[in-house]
Order: structure tokens, then sequence, then C-alpha cells
């Protein structure tokens, strides 16, 4: 496409996103682009735009030779692949905010690439209005790229701000971000940590060439953090995030999951709050950069997806450098976590999994302990994910196997038993 080719848009979908692109189209006179088709599903509902835009056939949009750009921002992730597939087979570059349906299709969608030399650009499915793909894909070097840390969910972190700070039980939060469009259509999605695992797996692709499903990350969500857990954060001068992390550990292996985690008061992501997201890049000789913007709604999503488009026009594609270019890394399995545990009883927490615990107390209703576990034992069990149980990262929480020895503590065989009784 050349600078000056006007951009005739099939959009698919005119919900949150589709309908704040659409505004947002109409207020960017420069891009040479218009709306000419959507494609909804619910042609009952009522909707701010002339009748004569939609239809609910999907041909009429994928078969028309005069749109050359569709843009899919629907819900359903197996109804959005049949979408991209036929476009780009079509011959029509792609723009997509389905961060489910990339995750879940990202080999397919690699070879769909290739095959038709198409762009498919997704800058909207991941922290919304932060260009966080294009500048892991464009700047970073993966060699150099030592960690990312990322809050990546707008809705959970604005259900936490709402439930530690504003005092909302989690009902009501959800109900405020599920009402101003933050949160899924189904919300366990949000909550359950499945959203943002989703994201972090391409995340993992542009940061360090990593194809891998969203099942190979170890990831939870903040449906089992309790007020209590809050209170021992505030002692501890952290506040309580859902983050997104990767580190590229000694021996060249990616270290990768989405946990909640203690952040001290004093990391950048501890000012992340609302729906805001935010992302810690530490990198060679760079140190720590912090990218930070709204990570859902309906103009800080639809602002990227209106990038895209707009990068459509001089013919942008991503080229998955690291995947392609570089030695791509793989997902390690071999490191340990620091965490801390809290249960309804003792016997929820198998104390023997930890390779030591060295801090644990019981207060009246709940029971804690700290303490490191390798990876895989959390990886290959759900014990830590059960009603009742919560489980919440230590600041720097990793721990690389040659670290092991020299941080664990001396203790003598009596006050193990002590613990283990
Ligand atoms: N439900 C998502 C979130 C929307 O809360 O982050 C943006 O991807």
């Amino acid at each position: 496409m050349s600078e000056n080719k006007k951009l005739v848009i099939g959009l698919f979908g005119f919900g949150v996103v589709g309908e704040g692109l659409y505004k947002v189209l109409q207020q960017t006179t420069s891009l040479n682009g218009t709306i000419k088709k959507v494609c909804i599903k619910h042609p009952e509902k009522k909707r701010n735009a002339p009748d004569t835009l939609f239809t609910t056939e999907k041909e009429a949009l994928l078969n028309d030779k005069d749109i050359n750009v569709i843009v899919e921002v629907i819900d359903d992730a197996g109804a959005a692949f049949d979408i991209v597939q036929t476009a780009l087979r079509n011959g029509k570059a792609v723009v997509s905010a389905s961060k489910k349906m990339i995750a879940e299709h990202l080999p397919e969608i690699l070879s769909l690439q290739k095959e038709t030399g198409l762009p498919f650009l997704y800058e909207s499915a991941a922290c919304a209005s932060i260009p966080v793909i294009r500048n892991l894909e464009e700047y970073y070097d993966n060699d150099l790229l030592h960690s990312i840390r990322a809050i990546v969910n707008g809705s959970t972190n604005f259900i936490l701000t709402k439930i530690l700070e504003d005092k909302l039980d989690f009902a009501d939060a959800l109900k405020l971000a599920q009402e101003l469009g933050f949160a899924e259509s189904d919300p366990k999605l949000d909550v359950e940590g499945y959203d943002a695992a989703n994201k972090w797996t391409f995340l993992l692709t542009h940061a360090y060439g990593i194809v891998a499903p969203t099942s190979s990350i170890l990831f939870n969500g903040i449906q089992n953090i309790q007020l209590n857990d809050a209170r021992i954060a505030r002692g501890r001068e952290c506040e309580i995030k859902l983050v997104a992390q990767a580190k590229k550990l000694d021996d060249g292996g990616v270290a990768a999951f989405v946990l909640p985690q203690f952040v001290p008061q004093h990391d950048a992501l501890a000012f992340v709050r609302q729906e805001y997201n935010g992302v810690v890049i530490e990198s060679g000789f760079a140190d720590k950069q912090f990218f930070y913007g709204k990570g859902a709604g309906s103009f800080p999503t639809a602002s990227a997806v209106l990038s895209d488009i707009s990068a459509l026009r001089y013919d942008y594609k991503y080229e998955y450098k690291k995947l392609y270019y570089h030695e791509p890394s793989k997902l390690s399995s071999d490191f340990y976590l620091k965490v801390y545990i809290s249960a309804a009883d003792w016997s929820q927490l198998p104390k023997e999994e930890l390779e030591w615990i060295d801090e644990w107390h019981s207060g009246q209703q709940r029971s804690y302990l700290g303490g490191v576990i390798h990876y895989s034992r959390l990886k290959d069990s759900d014990w830590w994910k059960q009603p009742g149980v919560s489980l919440i990262l230590a600041p720097e929480a990793i721990i690389e196997p040659g670290e092991l020895e020299q941080l664990r503590p001396v203790r003598t065989k009596a006050s193990l038993e002590d613990i283990l009784a």
C-alpha cells in the first residue's frame, strides 16, 4: 500500500472498541481512511451510527474488492480466527485486538503471514494504549533484553485498586470494571489471569522469539487474594499487583509467568493504579525503562488500533525478528520462586513442597508461610490455586539454581521440625 492510498476498512464488531474506533476515525481526517461496512452479530441493538453502515453478512466485507483493510475487534476467538484467515487469503491487511485468538492461533497466524506476505497487526491486543509490541519488536535486541515485568490486565489492576485503596468489595469493583468497559464479557478471563497470560504469550514472541501456548505459562489471577494479604503487604511497604514477568536466566532460558506479587512502593509498577498498565524493561546498558498508559477502555484501545491502521499506509509488518533472525529463546522450568502463601488452615499448605520455609505464623483465621519453591512444583500442581489458598510472590522472586545454596538459611533440625509439626 502506498502512502497516499486510501484505506477502505471493513470492521468486525461494534462494541466498546469498535464504536471507539468509529468515533476516533471520524476525528482523524489526516488518515485518509474510512469504514465502508461494519459486520455485527446483533442487528437489533441500537447503535450510534447510520443503519446503512451495518450488515450481519461477513462476506459483504471479506469479498468486497474495495475493502483493503479488515479490522477485527470481536469477542469470539474462533470466529475471529476464521475472519483473519479468510481476510488474509483474500488479500486484505488485518488489524486485530483479539488477544485470546492470537494466543490460541499464533503458529497458524505466523504461517498465514508468511504465505500471504500481508500485514497482521495487533498492538491493541496487549497493554491497549502502550506501544509495547512495536517497541519489543523493533528496539530491543534479544541478547540485551534482560527482563520484562508488566501489568498487562487493566481490569484486575482496577479491581485491586478499588478493593485495597477505595475499600469496595470484590463484586462491586468487578461490576464497575464491567460498566466502564474494561472487563472481558466473561470476566473470569480477567480475574483468574487467563487474559494476562494470553497477552504474555505473544509479548514473549516479540521479546524473545518464544512461541508457546498459554498452558505452558504458570499463571494465576487475583481471585484468592485476601484483605489480610493486603494488610501484610502494607506492613512490608508493598502493594499487591498481578505481574507478568520474563527474565533471561544464566543458562539462556527464559523464566516466564503471571502471578500476584508484593511490589515495593518505590517500584514503578506500584504507581500503576486503576485500569492503567505498566511495563518495566531492563536491558543491557540502558538499565530500566518504564512504559505507562491506559490498558483497557474504548478510546485507549481504539488509539492503538488506529495506530496499526495508520502503519498500514507504509506497509508496516511485524518481522518477528527474535524468532526468524536471532536464535529464539526457550522457556525454562529450572528456577525457584520466593513465595508467600496463606490458607484457611495448615492442612492446605503442603510444606514438604517447599525447598525451605523461612517465615511462618498463624492468625485467628489464616495460616501463613514464606519460603522458596521450585517452579515445576507449582507448574505441575494446583493446590495453590484452590479456594482459600493465596500465593503471592515476594519482590525479586526469581532464584536461579546456581544461587540457591548460598541463599539457603542455616537451620537446626529442631527448628525445621517445629515448622513441620
Ligand atoms: N479485559 C482487558 C483488560 C481489556 O482488562 O486488560 C484490555 O485488553
